[in-house]
């Protein structure tokens, strides 16, 4: 939970929570990719290195570099803007896509998640970077780790999102599996009863693409 400490996190944080400034999409969608630039750096921290000799115009420098291939599995729509501050820093990383989306039958509070796209490369002994901004009953992504299911199993699941759900946060480290790590940048209280966590920032979706 990287958001709690002393550091400019807090004020991109602010910035999407608050009502007056989340009116400006541009800048919502640009602060959602500046915190998934945070989080990948910090999470770049966790992956293998492996020594190797750059050779420079005046002579040479061992330096170490990442060995790990990385796949971005973003949860359209809401992930796009954390997907392009993960692929800023992860320029050689293959991506993926999913559809999911909460329907509600009528006014009823209770939903189901729909997921009826999904494009991915094979996650056979790889790192599986899961991205989406908002993580509230984590249903969501329980259902993504299912569909991904056919394409190999990842050495190791690492989550990206921006805000969360105590509830949520608890769901997922129930589901998924011993080596996944989340990197989030805030953690909320509660849920209400549609879903939507509190205080929150509301629906992200909506608020980057209107
Ligand atoms: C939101 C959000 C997550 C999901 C989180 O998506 O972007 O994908 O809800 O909720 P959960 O943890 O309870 O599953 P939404 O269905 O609003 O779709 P959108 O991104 O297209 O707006």
């Amino acid at each position: 939970n990287l958001g709690e400490n002393n550091s400019l996190m807090n004020k991109f944080i602010a910035e999407i929570r608050d009502v007056a400034i989340q009116k400006d999409a541009m800048r919502f969608r640009r602060n959602i990719e500046r915190i998934g630039e945070v989080l990948g750096y910090e999470m770049s921290k966790s992956f293998r290195y492996e020594s190797s000799q750059v050779h420079t115009p005046l002579g040479s420098k061992e330096m170490d570099l990442p060995t790990d291939k990385v796949v971005l599995c973003s949860i359209l729509r809401a992930g796009l803007p954390l997907h392009q501050g993960l692929l800023n820093y992860f320029d050689g990383a293959e991506n993926a896509f999913i559809s999911a989306y909460r329907h509600h039958r009528g006014d009823e509070d209770a939903f189901e998640v729909v997921v009826n796209y999904f494009a991915a490369p094979s996650l056979e002994a790889k790192i599986l970077v899961l991205t989406d901004p908002m993580l509230a009953t984590g249903k969501t992504l329980e259902n993504v780790l299912k569909v991904l299911k056919n394409q190999g199993t990842p050495a190791q699941i690492h989550i990206v999102s921006v805000i969360g759900a105590q509830e949520g946060v608890a769901h997922v480290q129930k589901v998924f599996p011993e080596n996944t790590h989340l990197w989030i940048s805030a953690i909320d209280p509660e849920l209400n009863a549609r879903g939507y966590i509190i205080p929150g920032i509301g629906d992200a979706g909506d608020l980057a693409y209107g």
